[in-house]
């Protein structure tokens, strides 16, 4: 275990197995379809790439990243687009891959947005989940794993930048953030 970690929440087997079973199920609904699978970066990163190779369908990758502006000056929220789809969603079947649900503010963004764009179908499939957090009326379709309201770093996740390659899930010591 790193050292900065208090404790580990989920382990790598944990996870892994998860993704396994998101694959299985995705591969099922998807099936006859061409998804657009879609990560938002950063966070999302490491989730997308062991998520796709469990789907046994064909489909197509894009990455977008977005910062969330206004969680805490404003209920409504905004998302700034940092970086933009290559590709056209129009009459896709989007699949939305996001690391972590927290406020809510950043994917109902995303998912409107994507609707704007007329994509066929928008869903979303996020490893982790902190439904006490929510301020806006919004669900994953698929979600691997509720957490408590704390916050988390590793598999993609980061506290100023770090413990993204961490292969598991956990919390830092308190010491950490008063560095
Ligand atoms: P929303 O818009 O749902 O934002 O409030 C979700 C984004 O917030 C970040 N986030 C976290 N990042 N550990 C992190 O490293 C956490 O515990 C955590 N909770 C939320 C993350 O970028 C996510 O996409
Ligand atoms: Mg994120």
């Amino acid at each position: 275990m790193h050292n900065d970690i208090q404790e580990v929440l989920i382990s790598e087997e944990e996870i892994q197995a998860k993704i396994r079973e998101l694959g299985s199920k995705l591969s099922a609904e998807y099936e006859g379809r061409n998804p657009l699978v879609i990560c938002v970066l950063k966070g999302a990163f490491i989730f997308m790439a062991d998520l796709v190779k469990t789907i046994t369908v064909p489909l197509e990758l894009d990455f977008m990243a977005v910062s969330s502006y206004g969680a805490s000056t404003k209920s409504s929220g905004v998302v700034k687009i940092i970086k933009d789809l290559d590709v056209s969603v129009e009459g896709r079947d989007v699949l939305i891959v996001e690391d972590i649900i927290d406020s809510g503010l950043t994917l109902s963004h995303l998912i409107e947005m994507l609707q704007n764009r007329k994509a066929k179908s928008v869903a979303v499939c996020t490893l982790f989940d902190k439904p006490a957090r929510r301020t806006v009326d919004l669900q994953a379709d698929y979600t691997g794993f509720v957490l408590p309201d704390a916050f988390v770093v590793g598999y993609g996740l980061d506290y100023a930048e770090h413990y993204r390659n961490l292969p598991y899930i956990g919390i830092l010591k308190p010491e950490i953030y008063s560095k």
